[in-house]
């Protein structure tokens, strides 16, 4: 999470927004995974019941952003940023497509590294162009394996391919 922060707080700056939304952006990256060490199925009743039929593992975003709801945080940008950071939302605008490759690309994973760095190396300023390369490398991955696509994938990915 410290890193997702690091990250989010560099290309922040380098977008020159001011110190709030700077602020804004390391929240995300602190707290998209607070909820990732929970149990799925405890976390299942917790979540809006839209997102109830999620595979277990996506659940840790929704089941965040909606105790940072009931928390008092009112930010709906900020919230679906959180909520959709692994699945991807046709409404992620530039924070929650920033999370979503910030979550992708942060040093410490350890899959495609030189791929991945060549990714950061062109961030944040190709931000749609390198969301769309991510969200590509996932669908393809997923379709390879048989995995079904969720609906929030598809239509994140057809945001992203359409003029
Ligand atoms: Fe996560």
């Amino acid at each position: 999470m410290a890193r997702v922060a690091e990250l989010l707080d560099a290309w922040a700056a380098e977008f020159g927004l001011p110190d709030g939304e700077r602020a804004r952006w390391r929240a995300a990256g602190w707290l998209h995974d607070a909820l990732r060490d929970a149990d799925p199925e405890v976390l299942r009743p917790r979540v809006p019941p839209d997102r109830q039929g999620l595979p277990g593992a996506v659940l840790h975003g929704p089941a965040a952003a909606e105790r940072l709801r009931i928390d008092g945080v009112d930010d709906g940008e900020f919230l679906r940023a959180v909520a959709c950071h692994t699945i991807g939302s046709h409404r992620l605008r530039r924070l929650g497509r920033a999370l979503y490759a910030a979550d992708f690309l942060e040093p410490g994973r350890d899959f495609e590294p030189e791929w991945r760095a060549g990714l950061r190396d062109r961030m944040p300023h190709a931000l749609d162009d390198v969301v769309r390369e991510i969200v590509q490398a996932r669908i393809r991955y997923l379709v390879q394996r048989g995995i079904e696509l969720l609906p929030d994938t598809v239509a994140f990915w057809n945001a992203l391919a359409s003029p």
